[in-house]
């Protein structure tokens, strides 16, 4: 039966999905449904939520070309303190939109290849990859060479205005010091290409691996 067919390739589609989602064990349970909310989180859940359903409708359009979604910018930029849980909001919007047949990936910083030459195939597949969460800015090493590959990487992205969550506990102003550190002025050309591509967004609240 076609239909039995149709139904078995959307789900070995949605199989593989989850397998290069970049998300793993309890992280793959992260949903905006059961996620706890409060009156630190609950703002952004709701806007990261209203984002990934923008995106979804995005991935979906035959000619998809970013036409300003409900963050404004393609992307969303959350900064706060380790444990507010920004990661874990980036994470229901990997499973949200994976769950719906969008590639979407999950990458942290210091996940980024950046040591050899086969890491420019591996580059180019994340700046094209067509949802990204690239978690933990700032926490890599950040030697010039990581910075080059992290500046590929978002200023393809902005180019393209691909739908992009960066998750750090930097705010901006000492992010851009931090950046540019590591020397060759890559911290303010980041944070200008980051400014360009998302909407940035403080998370408060407690550490919640403290709870
Ligand atoms: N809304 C939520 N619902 C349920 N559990 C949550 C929620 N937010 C965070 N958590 C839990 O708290 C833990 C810490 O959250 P998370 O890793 O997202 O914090 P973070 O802000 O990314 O921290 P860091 O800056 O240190 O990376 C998660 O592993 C998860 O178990
Ligand atoms: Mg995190």
């Amino acid at each position: 039966m076609s239909g039995g067919g149709q139904t078995t390739a959307d789900s070995a589609r949605r199989r593989a999905l989850i397998n290069s989602c970049g998300l793993t064990g309890r992280w793959l349970l992260a949903t905006f449904e059961t996620a706890e909310r409060d009156k630190h989180n609950r703002a952004v859940i709701a806007m990261i939520r209203s984002w990934a359903r923008w995106v979804r409708g995005w991935a979906e359009s035959p000619n998809p070309v970013w036409a300003g979604g409900p963050a404004g910018k393609p992307g969303v930029l959350m900064y706060g303190p380790p444990g507010a849980g920004k990661s874990w909001i980036g994470a229901c919007a990997v499973n949200m939109l994976v769950d719906n047949g969008v590639a979407a990936r999950f990458l942290r910083t210091v996940d980024m290849p950046k040591h050899d030459t086969e890491a420019v195939e591996a580059l180019a597949d994340i700046e094209r990859t067509p949802v990204l969460v690239l978690d933990d800015l700032g926490a890599e090493k950040r030697t010039e060479r990581a910075l080059e590959c992290l500046y590929l990487v978002i200023d393809g992205r902005a180019h393209a205005e691909a739908p992009t969550i960066v998750t750090t506990n930097w705010r901006p102003d000492p992010l851009m010091g931090l950046l540019n550190a590591a020397g060759a002025g890559f911290g303010d050309k980041l944070l200008s290409r980051l400014h360009g591509l998302c909407e940035f967004v403080p998370v408060g609240g407690p550490d919640r691996r403290k709870l």
